[in-house]
C-alpha cells in the first residue's frame, strides 16, 4: 500500500513504540496523526514530523469519532496503529488470606478498557471511515496494525489483566481481518518483547527492572529499540499479502514465570 496521499492514526503515539511508528510512517510520506493522551509530547512530535496532534483517550468512544472523522477531512485515512496501552503488576490474591488483599476489580477491568476495548472501538471506527476510501490497484482500502505483547503467550507473575487484554487483542486478529475483508481493509498484529520505553516508567526502579528482564533475552542480548517495532510496522503496513497475522518481534525471549 502506498502511503504518499493518506492519512494515518497511531493511538500512543507521542511515546515509545508509537512514536517511533508515527516517525517511520511520516518517512513513507503518510500524513501522521499523533493520537494521545500526551499534549505536550505528541504535539512535539506532530510538528517535528510534519504531522497533526489529536488529543485522544482511547476509552472516550466520541474522542475516537472525532478523531477519525477530522482525519479523513485531511486527506483518506488509510492506516490506524493501534499503540496506546497500559500495564500493570498485580498477584491476583494476597498473602494475607483476605479478600481485600485481591486484585483490585477496577485496575484490572481498566487494563482490558484501554488495551483491549480501547483498540477494538478504534478499529470498529477507523474501519467504517477506511470502508469508503476508493480502492487501490489490489482492492484495498486500509490497513491496521495491533500492538499486543509476547506477554499475550506467556504471561509473567503479576499479568493476568495485562496479559488478558492482549491475548484479548491476538484474538481479535483472524475474526476482524475476517470482517473487515470484504471491505479490503488488512489487520495484523504484532507481539513485542521487551522493548526499552518509557512504559517501564511506572515500576520502582526501571533501570533494574529493565535490566533483569534482558537477561532472558536469547540473541541480541538487551532490550529492543523502538524503531526495531516501527519497521515492522511499517512492513505490516505496506505488504499487502500480510494479513490475519500476529507476528512476535522479540529477540526470542520466552518469559519466563518471573
Ligand atoms: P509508552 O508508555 O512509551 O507509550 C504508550 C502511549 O500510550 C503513551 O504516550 C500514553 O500517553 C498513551 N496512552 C496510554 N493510555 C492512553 C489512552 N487511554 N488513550 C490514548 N493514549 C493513551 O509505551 P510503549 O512501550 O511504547 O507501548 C506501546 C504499546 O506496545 C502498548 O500497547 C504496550 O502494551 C505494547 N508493548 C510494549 C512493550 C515494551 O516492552 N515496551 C512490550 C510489549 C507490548
Amino acid at each position: 500500500m502506498e502511503l504518499t496521499t493518506t492519512t494515518a492514526i497511531v493511538t500512543g503515539g507521542a511515546s515509545g513504540i508509537g512514536a517511533a511508528s508515527a516517525r517511520a510512517l511520516a518517512a513513507e510520506g503518510a500524513t501522521v496523526v499523533v493520537a494521545d493522551l500526551n499534549a505536550e509530547l505528541g504535539e512535539a512530535l506532530a510538528a517535528e514530523i510534519g504531522g497533526v496532534f489529536m488529543g485522544l483517550d482511547v476509552t472516550d468512544t466520541d474522542q475516537i469519532t472525532t478523531v477519525v472523522e477530522e482525519t479523513a477531512k485531511i486527506a483518506p485515512l488509510r492506516a490506524l496503529v493501534n499503540s496506546a496501552g497500559i500495564a500493570n503488576a498485580i498477584r491476583t490474591i494476597g498473602r494475607d488470606g483476605l479478600l481485600d488483599s485481591a486484585f483490585p476489580l477496577d485496575k484490572f477491568a481498566k487494563v482490558v478498557q484501554v488495551n483491549l476495548i480501547g483498540t477494538f472501538d478504534m478499529i470498529r471506527q477507523a474501519a467504517t471511515v477506511m470502508s469508503r476510501n476508493e480502492p487501490d490497484e489490489n482492492g484495498g482500502r486500509g490497513a491496521i496494525v495491533n500492538m499486543a505483547s509476547v506477554a499475550a503467550f506467556d504471561g509473567q507473575i503479576g499479568q493476568a489483566a495485562y496479559s488478558a487484554s492482549k491475548g484479548g487483542i491476538v484474538g481479535l486478529t483472524l475474526p476482524l481481518a475476517r470482517d473487515l475483508s470484504g471491505a479490503g481493509i488488512r489487520v495484523n498484529t504484532i507481539a513485542p518483547g521487551l522493548i526499552d520505553t518509557p512504559i517501564y516508567n511506572h515500576f520502582p526502579d526501571p533501570e533494574a527492572f529493565k535490566a533483569q528482564l534482558g537477561a532472558g533475552v536469547l540473541f541480541p542480548k538487551r532490550l529492543g529499540r523502538p524503531d526495531e517495532l516501527a519497521s515492522m510496522v511499517v512492513e505490516l503496513i505496506t505488504n499487502d499479502y500480510m494479513n490475519a497475522e500476529t507476528i512476535r518481534v522479540d529477540a526470542g525471549i520466552r518469559l519466563p514465570p518471573k
